[in-house]
């Protein structure tokens, strides 16, 4: 077929391969729907250590490049703690990021009128919240070098991590902001520590500049990270399009999630540059983790899961009203009052994974079309 659509499905550890097995429910019904669907399946972190005795093997990245869609479950847990640190589970999901060049992370972070109540903060602060934080993946601490830990002469030891960032790398996510913002409430809020680190002052710099020269119509400010994380907390709808380096991200894109009402709920998608054909490579997962408590009972929420797949049809697929329709589906399931254990509450219906997944996949069914 050829116009197929090739999904590399990694569902990883922990709650991942549950999670993914609704979305997979999901993907099934849209091929048998007619939607040209080609998918994969294979292994990334523990359990592709178990397997292979590496998180990412060779082979599935070959893969995953040349399919260029990748959904992906969740990564981690107590089994492999120990290992040495270039072996972890987690560095199968960061190689696959820096290897497809997923430079653009995107977490929306959304408050369904019916989980208003979920969140830990007042209703009225995060009623119809919609902000999204789009985090630079590919840089900052988390691959600049130096970094490691050595032994210094006195027995003693010293670590090493690099933050850095260069003015294309800033500039790129930068114009990525701009163009969602366009799209959204035309607002950009840039986000580090220009009082006290040297990225700060380049990011807030190149930040402006590429404001100034190529989207002066879109308004932008700029905030320390710490005041941003008091902000998100304090007053979350003064914000629009969040654009950070990796490390901010990580910590701002959870504390958003939890004003969502769980952090079962987030979505993202990580995405790189166009190619000569205007095709992003792709990365879709939820924003939560492995979950190793909860592994295996069949009480994880898989919303978040699904949310990403409506991501992935989105921005991979161009598919924006089947999208949206998924992501009405997952509104009128929690509408009607069914929760996983994560986001129940009482009068509220407590329902396991499966039939979480069962009962989108029959709302979105039912929708009109
Ligand atoms: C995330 C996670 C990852 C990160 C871990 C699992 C490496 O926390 O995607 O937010 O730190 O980026
Ligand atoms: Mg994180």
């Amino acid at each position: 077929m050829t116009n197929a659509r090739g999904i590399l499905f990694l569902a990883g550890d922990g709650i991942g391969p549950e999670i993914m097995g609704e979305v997979r429910r999901i993907a099934d019904w849209y091929a048998a729907q007619g939607l040209p669907l080609e998918i994969e399946e294979d292994l990334v972190g523990g359990s592709s250590i178990d397997r292979h005795g590496t998180p990412l093997t060779d082979a599935v990245l070959e893969k995953a490049k040349r399919i260029g869609v990748v959904m992906f479950g969740a990564v981690g847990g107590p089994k492999w703690d120990e290992l040495p640190f270039h072996l972890k589970p987690e560095q199968g999901l960061l190689r696959l990021r820096k290897e497809l060049g997923l430079f653009a992370n995107l977490r929306p972070a959304m408050v369904f009128p019916a989980l208003a109540e979920a969140s830990s903060l007042k209703r009225e602060l995060v009623d119809g919240l919609d902000i999204l934080i789009l985090r630079e993946l590919t840089g900052g601490v988390y691959f600049g070098e130096p970094r490691g830990i050595e032994d210094l002469p006195d027995g003693e030891q010293r670590a090493v991590d690099t933050q850095v960032y260069t003015t294309p790398e800033i500039r790129r996510i930068a114009r990525v902001a701009f163009d969602l913002a366009r799209k959204r409430r035309n607002k950009v809020t840039s986000v580090e520590k220009a009082n006290v680190m040297y990225t700060g002052v380049l990011w807030r710099r190149t930040v402006q500049q590429v404001h100034d020269s190529e989207f002066p119509d879109v308004e932008l400010n700029h905030m320390y990270a710490d005041n941003c994380g008091m902000q998100l907390v304090r007053q979350p709808k003064q914000f629009d399009v969040i654009v950070t380096d990796n490390l901010f991200g990580d910590l701002l894109s959870d504390v958003a999630a939890m004003l969502t009402g769980s952090l079962g709920m987030l979505p993202s998608a990580s995405l790189g540059a166009p190619d000569a054909l205007g095709r992003r490579k792709a990365l879709y997962e939820p924003v939560h983790g492995s979950a190793p408590d909860i592994a295996g009972k069949g009480v994880a929420n898989p919303l978040a899961c699904i949310l990403s797949f409506a991501m992935l049809l989105r921005y991979s697929f161009d598919l924006p009203l089947e999208a949206d329709r998924l992501e009405q589906a997952v509104a009128r399931v929690l509408a009607e009052g069914y929760r996983t254990p994560d986001i129940w509450s009482e009068g509220t219906i407590r329902v396991g994974t499966e039939e979480m997944g069962r009962r989108v996949l029959a709302a979105l069914a039912s929708l009109p079309r």
